[in-house]
Order: structure tokens, then C-alpha cells, then sequence
């Protein structure tokens, strides 16, 4: 509340400084007098201007505040924070591993990455890299298994995509080693020295049977800088589009301009569609200017329920039995049923009464028509006379 209070009277300070001040004044701008040593808050009230937050100044107009405008004399100021980080420093940041960049220096055997592996990782990752626990497999499916193409399976479901492991969906050995010494072991990441990273990685390649200058990484090896870049991912032929070497850009592009490999479907894969074009299946809104004005498939207009054939129409049978002796046809001297003139002249009376001269008797029309239905089936009744004569 006390805030409140301080931000109303601080607005009708400047409310009243403003009208004394605006005559002699008007011309000056909040930067301009901010650089004689005045805060732009203090520029602001001497402009007959309210400051009421941050950089934001909201002019006081003929004794009210108006629409805000922006303190640029905020903007403008250069502060003296900060300083160009040195080489070392921008080094330290910059550790990602890339198939372009290697991994630092350093080695690491598959003997001691299994120990490592026994120790952090098998608790998730179970024995092996064989998953389990809802965390992901590290190796199913060893060599060829891997090798198998990631062509979109959508278009050919029975085909027999490979085992989602890094071995298969990974093209580059760089992203593991990367995300063992990034993001692992889970519950404590960056804690893995770059040796340890190295054998974890080596231990990776041991039980997925990975090659590394045409030979498999068995029980002896050991991954270092130089190595590491003659490791050769199962999967590396398997994606779609191929976005290394010189023809990547084209491959990408001839990819992306044909919509058939993401999903989308030709409709007379033969030609471009101009006539004899499927029917779009999806439903379809068109909204304009003031609303929705097109439907597809068109909204019925139907309002209706179809009467169902067999259907009982209440009060029906009984108007056959009782009534369509005097009302079926002309000549009794009764409003006929289905003629519309007469029983317009008859609505008028509104349905109460009718239903009173119907259960009374009216003239010649004996009371209940001569039967003893009860009020509520003559109501019935009349509803269907009335109904069958619109
Ligand atoms: C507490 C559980 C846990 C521990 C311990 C753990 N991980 Fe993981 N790991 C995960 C989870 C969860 C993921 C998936 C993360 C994601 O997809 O975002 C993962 C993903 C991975 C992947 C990528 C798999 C893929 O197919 O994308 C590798 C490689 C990996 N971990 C290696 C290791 C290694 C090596 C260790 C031991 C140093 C380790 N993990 C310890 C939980 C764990
Ligand atoms: C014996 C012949 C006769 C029978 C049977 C008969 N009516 Fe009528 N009804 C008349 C005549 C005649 C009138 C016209 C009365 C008038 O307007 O003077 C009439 C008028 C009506 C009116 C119009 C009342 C009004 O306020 O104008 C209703 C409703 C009506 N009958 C319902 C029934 C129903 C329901 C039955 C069967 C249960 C029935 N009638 C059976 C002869 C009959």
C-alpha cells in the first residue's frame, strides 16, 4: 500500500510542476539536461514528466499522465561493465567435439572402460549397454544389424529399419565421445576426465563391434586422438539425405523439393493433378472477414430429424380412432386436419384455449370429441392436428 501512496503523490508532484513549468520549459529534452549532471529521473521532473519506472517516462499532460514514451538518455549511457575475454578463456568454452574437431588430446583402453562402464554407467545402461529400466540401449544389434538404412520406414512399413542405437543413428564417433564427457553419467555429468572419456568411448565401440581403420575394436584397444578419427560409424551410408562431402548442400536441396520424402502424398503419382484429382479427404474451414464461410465437406443445411419410418408420432393413432371421423374430410362442419387456412384461423386462439374447447366440447364438437381420453392424450392429439395442418 505504502508503495502505492509514494507513486500517487510523486504523480501529482509532477502533475503541478508541470503546469508551472511548461511555459518556460518546453523546449528542453530529458537527454539534453541530463549531460549538466542531473539523472534522467530528476531531467524528467524538471520537464514536467512523471517517472514511474525503469527507463519508462510517461509525460504529464495538462495535469494527467499520457501515453509513455522511452528514456533513451538510459539507452544511450556506455557502462563500463565487463572486458573482451582473453584467448585461454574462450578456449575453455570452446570443448565441443565435432566431426570436424577431434577430441583433446589423451587415450583411453576398452579394458579400463569397462571398469569405468561396471562402475557409472551399468545401473542405467545395464550389463553390456543392453538398456533395460526405461533407460536407452548403449548396443543391440551389432554390426551388419546396424547398417541399415534410415529411408523414411512410413512409406514402407514392413521394412525392417535398424535398432535405434547410437551405432545406427549416429553418423559421427565425435558425438559420442561428446555426449559420454558432456551429459554422462547422468546424475553427475562433466565429472569424466578426457582419459576416462576416451575409454568409455573405446569400451562403446568394443560392444557394438564398431571398426576402427578397418578393424574391430577388440578386447586390447585403445582409442586416442589419432585413431579416433579412423573410426567408422556402421551407419554412415545409412541417412537420407546425404549431407557430408561436396555434393551435401545439393542432396539436401533435391531432397526437400520433392515433399514425397517427408510425408507427403502425390495424388496421381503419374502427373501434376489437374482434373480427375482425388478428393481432399481432410475436413476443411474457410474463414473470411467476418467469420466461418465455406465448409468442406459442405455443411448440411438439413435442420429437421428425418421421421423414421415406423416411427410413433404421439397423439397420431388416437386422432384415427377418435377424431378423423368428424375431422378427416370436409362436410362435418369440423376444421379438417391438413387444411391450413382453417387451423390458422384455430391457432389463433392460442393452445390453451383449444385444448379447453377440445376437452369442453365447442358447438357441434362434443366434449373430448365424444371419447373419455384423458386431457393429457387429447393434448396429444391436438398437437398432431395442428402439426399435419402447417
Ligand atoms: C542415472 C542413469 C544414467 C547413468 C548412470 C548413465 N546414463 Fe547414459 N543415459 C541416461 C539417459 C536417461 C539417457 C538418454 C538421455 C536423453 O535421451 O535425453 C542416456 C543416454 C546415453 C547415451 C546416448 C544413447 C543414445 O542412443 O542416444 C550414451 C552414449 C550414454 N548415455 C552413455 C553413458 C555412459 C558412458 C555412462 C557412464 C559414464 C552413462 N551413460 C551413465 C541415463 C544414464
Ligand atoms: C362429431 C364430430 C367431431 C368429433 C368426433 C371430433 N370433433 Fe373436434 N370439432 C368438431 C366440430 C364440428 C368442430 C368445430 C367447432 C366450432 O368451431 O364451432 C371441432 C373443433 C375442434 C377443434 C378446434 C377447437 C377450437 O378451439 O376451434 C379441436 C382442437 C378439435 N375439434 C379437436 C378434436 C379432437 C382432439 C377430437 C378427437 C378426440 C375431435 N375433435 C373429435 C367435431 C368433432
Amino acid at each position: 500500500m505504502l508503495k502505492i501512496n509514494k507513486l500517487i503523490i510523486s504523480a501529482s508532484i509532477a502533475a503541478s510542476a508541470a503546469l508551472l513549468m511548461t511555459a518556460c520549459n518546453s523546449g528542453a529534452t530529458a537527454s539534453g539536461a541530463a549531460h549538466s549532471g542531473a539523472t534522467a529521473a530528476q531531467t524528467a521532473y524538471a520537464n514536467g514528466k512523471a517517472v514511474i519506472d525503469g527507463g519508462v517516462i510517461y509525460p504529464v499532460v495538462n495535469g494527467k499522465t499520457a501515453d509513455y514514451v522511452v528514456d533513451m538518455q538510459a539507452e544511450n549511457t556506455t557502462f563500463d561493465y565487463g572486458r573482451t575475454p582473453t584467448a585461454n578463456e574462450l578456449a575453455a568454452w570452446n570443448t565441443d567435439v565435432t566431426p570436424h574437431k577431434a577430441p583433446p588430446a589423451g587415450s583411453g583402453s576398452v579394458e579400463d572402460g569397462e571398469m569405468l562402464y561396471e562402475d557409472q554407467c551399468v545401473m542405467c545402461h545395464g550389463d553390456f549397454g543392453s538398456g533395460g529400466g526405461g533407460y536407452p540401449s548403449l548396443a543391440k544389434g551389432k554390426g551388419s544389424n546396424l547398417k541399415k538404412t534410415l529411408t523414411n520406414q512410413r512409406f514402407d512399413p514392413n521394412a525392417d529399419g535398424p535398432t535405434r542405437v547410437f551405432g545406427s543413428y549416429w553418423p559421427h564417433a565425435s558425438t559420442m565421445w561428446w555426449y559420454i564427457h558432456d551429459g554422462m553419467p547422468h546424475p553427475k555429468s562433466k565429472s569424466l576426465s578426457i582419459d576416462e572419456t576416451y575409454a568409455l568411448t573405446a569400451y562403446m565401440l568394443n560392444i557394438n563391434e564398431i571398426e576402427v581403420d578397418g578393424q574391430v575394436a577388440d578386447q586390447d584397444f585403445v582409442l586416442d586422438q589419432d585413431n579416433f578419427s579412423k573410426i567408422v560409424m556402421p551407419n554412415v551410408d545409412g541417412f537420407e539425405p546425404k549431407i557430408d562431402g561436396p555434393e551435401g548442400v545439393e542432396n539436401v536441396r533435391k531432397y526437400y523439393a520433392d515433399n514425397t520424402n517427408f510425408g507427403g502424398q502425390k495424388v496421381n503419382p503419374s502427373e501434376r493433378c489437374m482434373k480427375d484429382c482425388l478428393e481432399p479427404t481432410a475436413k476443411e474451414v474457410k474463414i473470411s472477414g467476418t467469420g466461418i464461410s465455406d465448409f468442406l465437406p459442405p455443411i448440411s443445411t438439413v435442420r429437421d430429424l428425418p421421421v423414421e419410418e415406423g416411427a410413433v408420432v404421439p397423439g397420431a393413432a388416437d386422432y384415427e380412432v377418435s377424431c378423423a371421423v368428424c375431422h378427416g374430410a370436409a362436410g362435418m362442419g369440423a376444421p379438417v386436419v391438413g387444411d391450413k387456412a382453417a387451423w390458422a384461423a384455430v391457432a389463433e386462439k392460442g393452445p390453451e384455449a383449444i385444448l379447453a374447447n377440445s376437452i369442453n366440447g365447442l358447438n357441434a364438437m362434443p366434449p373430448r370429441g365424444g371419447t373419455d381420453l384423458s386431457d393429457a392424450k387429447l393434448k396429444d392429439i391436438v398437437n398432431y392436428m395442428i402439426n399435419a395442418s402447417k
